[in-house]
């Protein structure tokens, strides 16, 4: 008798406790933010195992391959900052060691000059690292790197200079405001008052010279290196000069956001607000707030959708909504993140080429990486998920 009563609230218990069992360490996560944490780390974990040796990290999945970059292409710093978030997600250690270990396959870009992308390359990395680890020997790469980035900051034109590549004297993109960040860290990190004010220079000078009345940016703006005169605007990688590439507009996003963060400039905020409108209000962003590759795109519906551009819209909203208490910005971001968690977007085990996200579009007009998994969407993904559980706490 005394059996079979045990046997009944054993029975009783496993039935009570059972759906909390699926999530041990965070029993009242949402299932769809759980169902999105374990994916990425059945993924990354394979990854992890799969590029161990490589000396690079991986891009992107093309054609049934998977693309890896060493540390000269501008992506090279996502995946380790991934395994960073990634750590912080889930308190996996399998997820540290990883991350150190991808993290040192991009030191070699702290002494790079011909490049702008340090922010994404280094902060994303050492810089993600250092926040976790305070590890001084990432410190000394954060500080190389910073400094390599200053080498581009012209005076006269009040910004850093993006590509040395084209026919363009002067050219500055809006990708270019999301390197800021770095520089602002490492300013703030060494008391480097010359580094903070480039970065609130060339912020400023986008303000003023990228955006439309409308709030939405052009891809690129050229100046005259001499003059510091605008010569020209246009876009490279969006449908026309005129339309709204749909990663500007979220670079755009959370650059004037981050900016406001590390500056308390209020300028910075409404810059943010005014962005976020645009785009919460653009009649062409789709009900699931997963934006096509360029908002002017012409054959919506008909056209790829963007998931990169989505996933960095809804990081930065959870940041702005955090300094404006706009709950349109929170609610927006956590259905952009609950529906790419859903099998539309998410990747299934062991496909996709072991990226978490479907559907990102690089350069629609080059006709590359059109619909495809990469690595930025997923970075941005698991720091907004990240974002999204400090928010709620
Ligand atoms: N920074 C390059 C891109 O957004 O495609």
């Amino acid at each position: 008798m005394i059996k079979v009563k045990r046997f009944l609230i054993s029975l009783l218990l496993f039935i009570f406790l059972f759906p909390f069992s699926l999530s041990p360490k965070n029993p009242m996560r949402e299932k769809w933010l759980q169902k999105a944490i374990t994916r990425s780390e059945v993924q990354l974990s394979a990854a992890i195992k799969q590029f161990n040796d490589s000396n690079k990290n991986p891009r992107t999945y093309e054609n049934g391959k998977v693309i890896l970059v060493s540390y000269k292409d501008w992506t090279s710093g996502f995946f380790p900052g991934s395994l960073w978030y990634l750590f912080e997600l889930t308190g996996d250690k399998k997820f540290e060691n990883a991350a150190k270990h991808f993290t040192t396959f991009v030191s070699n870009a702290q002494f790079r000059t011909n490049t702008h992308d340090l922010g994404f390359i280094l902060n994303c990395s050492y810089g993600n690292g250092f926040r976790i680890t305070q590890n001084p020997e990432y410190k000394t790469v954060l500080i190389n790197g910073a400094n390599s980035l200053m080498r581009r900051f012209n005076s006269k034109v009040g910004c850093i200079k993006s590509w040395d590549f084209g026919n363009w004297q002067y050219p500055v993109i809006i990708d270019n405001m999301m390197n800021l960040e770095f520089l602002m860290n490492v300013g703030k990190m060494t008391n480097n008052s010359l580094m903070m004010n480039a970065a609130i220079s060339h912020s400023n000078k986008t303000m003023k010279n990228h955006f439309r009345s409308d709030f939405s940016c052009f891809h690129l703006v050229d100046y005259d290196s001499i003059s510091g005169n605008v010569l020209h605007k246009q876009t490279v990688q969006g449908f026309s000069d005129n339309s709204s590439w749909a990663r500007g507009q979220s670079w755009a996003l959370y650059g004037f956001t981050m900016m406001y963060r590390e500056t308390g400039k209020v300028e910075y905020l409404h810059q943010a607000e005014k962005i976020a409108s645009f785009l919460l209000n653009h009649p062409r962003l789709p009900k699931d707030k997963i934006p096509y590759w360029d908002y002017d795109a012409p054959n919506i519906p008909n056209e790829p959708r963007d998931v990169s551009a989505a996933t960095i819209m809804a990081s930065a909203l959870i940041e702005l909504c955090s300094f404006s208490n706009n709950s349109e910005y929170f609610n927006t971001a956590a259905l952009i993140l609950k529906n790419l968690s859903s099998d539309k977007y998410l990747a299934k085990k062991g496909e996709n080429g072991l990226f978490i996200l479907k559907h990102s579009t690089g350069n629609y007009p080059a006709k590359s990486e059109v619909d495809v998994p990469l690595s930025y969407a997923d970075y941005y993904f698991l720091e907004a998920l990240q974002r999204y559980i400090e928010y709620k706490k």
